[in-house]
Formats: C-alpha cells, structure tokens, sequence
C-alpha cells in the first residue's frame, strides 16, 4: 500500500470538495498574485517532452497538466473536486489533446507504484495539505519516481512572521488587497483567521521545503525564488 496516511475525513473532504467545485470557473481569473509566472517555472523546470510520464498533483483546470500534454507527455492529472477535473477533461477533448486522464481524489490518498514516473509536478496546491502530509507526500514521490525522476514543487513559500522575508511577504500581501477596497479588506480578515489558525492557507518556508526534500532522499535539490511570496524546488531522485 503505497497512498499517504492522514487524518482526513469523510466530512473535510466533502466540505473541501464543495469549496473547490465553486472555485473551478473563476479560479483563472482570480488566482493568486503572480500564479502565471510561477507556471512557467514550474513548467521550463520540468521541461517535460513526448513520452514523459507526469503526474500533476491538485491539477486545478489544467494550468500545468495541458501545456504538458501538448509538449507529449503522458499526464495524470489528480484533483479532490471533480469540477476541475471536469473542466480539464472538456478543455483537452475541445483541444483534440491525448495523452491525459484524471483522477478526483485528495493527493492525500493517492496510490501509485514504485517507479511508475518521471516526473511528479504541482503548482499551487501542497500550502494546503498539513505539515505531516506534506513530509509524507515527498517522500511517497520519490518512492514514485524512477531513478533520474524529478519532484518539481511550485507554491507559496513563506513562514509566519519569523524572518524578514515573511514579514515582508506578509506586508505586501496585506497592501495588496488593502487597495482593493472593502472586499479586499474582507479578504484580509479571512486571510488573518486561516493564516493564523492554519485552516486551508498553510505554507512553510523554502528551507522547510528542503528538509522534506533531503529526508526523503532527494539530491542536486535547486531553488528559484519565482514572485514575492512563491519559490520553485526541485529534487532529483538517484
Ligand atoms: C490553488 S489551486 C491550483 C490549481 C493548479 N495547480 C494551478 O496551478 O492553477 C489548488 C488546487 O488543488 C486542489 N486541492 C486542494 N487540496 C487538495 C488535496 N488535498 N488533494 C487534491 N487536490 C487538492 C484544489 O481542488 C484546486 O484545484
């Protein structure tokens, strides 16, 4: 049995399930402050080519599992909200796009075998999983990769006020939305109460990100810091 343990249950998933269902169709439009330039680096890092077995983790609408599936990789692409799934299934059959299936179901159950592929991706997506999932999936990536394989981890990066990075990634991001007017200003509020309770919003630092990365075996570990609040890792599996 190769899938991570957690504590989720029944109930957070159905809850997580809803929430991410009603995000599908604006997520595009409203993604976080510099989310296209933090795909592209995931995606020239992972610079994947025809016959590259990829598996995309909380795939969201395709972002990075479509551009790979047109560069002729073979991408599983696996998301907890079957909306998503659902939109990127009907972006790549409009497209004429093989190469690509998906899977509804939490990163957090997901089973694949041993060095079944060459590359696991995500973007935007582990900042939600709990610390200890986040450990474990590492490690359960790179019992997925075959040697030579790469974990290429894109997201938010930061901590919760301890270095001076993360106060200033903080500050801005609290700027940012200050400008937007009142719904910016809510938005803050919900950002202040999940930040701080660590429910949904719970992103770690890059040096974190490396810890998991060398315990669980991964070596030639590189980091690019991408936007303010958002770096790049990767690690190569020997
Ligand atoms: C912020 S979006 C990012 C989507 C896409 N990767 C991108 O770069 O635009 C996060 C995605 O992860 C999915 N997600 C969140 N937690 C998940 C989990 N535990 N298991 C699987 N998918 C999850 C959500 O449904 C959503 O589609």
């Amino acid at each position: 049995m190769s899938t991570l343990s957690s504590v989720r249950t029944a109930a957070t998933d159905r809850l997580q399930r809803r929430l991410w269902d009603r995000r599908a169709e604006s997520w595009e439009k409203e993604g976080s402050l510099g989310l296209e330039s933090v795909i592209e680096a995931v995606l020239r890092t992972a610079s994947a080519g025809p016959g590259t077995v990829v598996v995309d983790l909380g795939c969201g609408t395709g972002q990075l599992s479509l551009p790979l599936a047109r560069s002729g990789a073979e991408v599983t692409a696996v998301d907890l909200s079957p909306e998503m799934i659902r939109t990127l299934t009907a972006k790549a059959t409009q497209e004429g796009l093989e190469g690509i299936s998906g899977i509804v179901s939490p990163i957090e159950q997901l089973d694949l075998g041993p060095e079944t592929v060459d590359l696991v991706v995500t973007n935007y997506t582990l900042h939600h999983l709990l610390d200890a999932d986040k450990q474990r999936l590492v490690k359960m990536a790179h019992r997925w990769l075959r040697p030579g394989g790469r974990f290429v981890v894109g997201d938010m990066m930061f901590g919760r006020g301890a270095s001076a990075r993360d106060r200033s990634i903080i500050a801005s991001k609290v700027m940012v939305f200050l400008r937007r007017g009142p719904a910016g200003w809510w938005r803050i509020v919900k950002g202040i109460v999940r930040f701080s309770l660590r429910l949904g919003e719970r992103p770690v630092t890059i040096e974190r990100w490396q810890q998991y990365f060398e315990a669980a075996g991964f070596s030639d570990l590189s980091v690019t810091p991408i936007v303010a609040e958002a770096a790049v890792v990767v690690g190569v599996k020997h």
